[in-house]
C-alpha cells in the first residue's frame, strides 16, 4: 500500500490565513504532497485564489470578487494564479478547485502554458469542482488534464459521473466515506481524496480506509 497523500487544504489554512502566498509557503515547510486552492475570476478576467464569491469574510473589503481588477485584488492580499505557481514552482502537485463561473477555459489554458513553457508536467496538476458542468468543460478542452470530481451528497453520485469523464479522482466529504465504497471507487480505477479532514479522531479513521490522500487545513497532522 502507497503512503497516503498529504494535502495541504487552502495551503495550511489551520495555520496561516486560507489561499494566501503565506499559507502555501507554510503547506510546503510542512512537506506536503499537494496543495489544494479556490479559484474566482477578477473583473478583468485574471485567475485569482480566494475561496468566497465575495471579500467580506477573508478581507477588509466588501463585494464580489468579480467586480474588482485584479491589481485591486492583489492590494487586498489575494494572489493570482499565476503567482501561486510561480512561487510553488512545481515542488508539490497543485489541486484546482474550480468555484468561479467561467474559471474552467482560463485555467485549461494557463495549464497548458505551464506544461508547454515552463517544464510544469500534466501530473502537477488536478483540477476539482462541484460544479461537474465545468468538469465536463476541462474534459472536452483538454482531456490530458486529470479531474478530480467533487462530492458533499453521494458517493454512487460522484462515482458515476467520474466513469462518464473518466476522472482521476474521486473527492468526498469524508463523512461519505465507508471501508466499502472506499473500495469500490479503487476498484473501479479512482484515487480518493476526501476533505477536509482536521481533527486527530478522524485522520485516523479516514487513514484506517487507505485512502490515496487527505485534505486537511493541518496537513502535518496526516
Ligand atoms: O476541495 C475540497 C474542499 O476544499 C471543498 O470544500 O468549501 O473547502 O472549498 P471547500
Ligand atoms: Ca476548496
Amino acid at each position: 500500500m502507497n503512503s497516503i497523500l498529504k494535502i495541504g487544504h487552502r495551503g495550511a489554512a489551520g495555520y496561516i490565513a486560507e489561499n494566501t502566498l503565506a499559507s502555501f509557503e507554510k503547506a510546503l515547510e510542512l512537506q506536503v504532497d499537494g496543495i489544494e486552492l479556490d479559484v474566482h475570476l477578477s473583473l478583468d478576467k485574471e485567475i485569482m485564489v480566494i475561496h468566497d464569491e465575495t471579500l467580506d469574510r477573508t478581507t477588509y473589503e466588501k463585494g464580489y470578487v468579480t467586480n474588482f481588477t485584479s491589481s485591486q485584488l492583489q492590494q487586498l492580499g489575494i494572489p493570482t494564479l499565476i503567482e501561486v505557481l510561480t512561487f510553488i514552482n512545481r515542488q508539490c502537485f497543485i489541486n484546482i478547485e474550480l468555484k468561479g463561473i467561467g474559471t474552467a477555459k482560463p485555467v485549461v489554458e494557463l495549464i497548458e502554458h505551464c506544461v508547454l513553457s515552463k517544464n510544469w508536467h500534466y501530473k502537477d496538476f488536478l483540477v476539482s469542482s462541484f460544479d461537474w458542468k465545468m468538469l465536463e468543460e476541462v474534459l472536452w478542452l483538454n482531456p490530458k488534464i486529470r479531474i478530480g470530481v467533487l462530492t458533499e451528497e453521494s458517493i454512487e453520485g460522484a462515482w458515476a459521473f467520474a466513469k462518464k469523464i473518466n476522472a482521476h479522482s474521486i473527492h468526498p466529504d469524508y463523512r461519505l466515506l465507508s471501508k466499502e465504497n472506499v473500495v469500490l471507487m479503487q476498484e473501479k480505477g479512482f484515487e480518493v481524496f476526501p476533505w477536509t479532514v482536521n481533527f486527530k479522531e478522524d485522520i485516523q479513521k479516514i487513514k484506517s480506509l487507505h485512502v490515496n490522500g487527505i485534505i486537511s487545513d493541518f496537513p502535518d497532522k496526516i
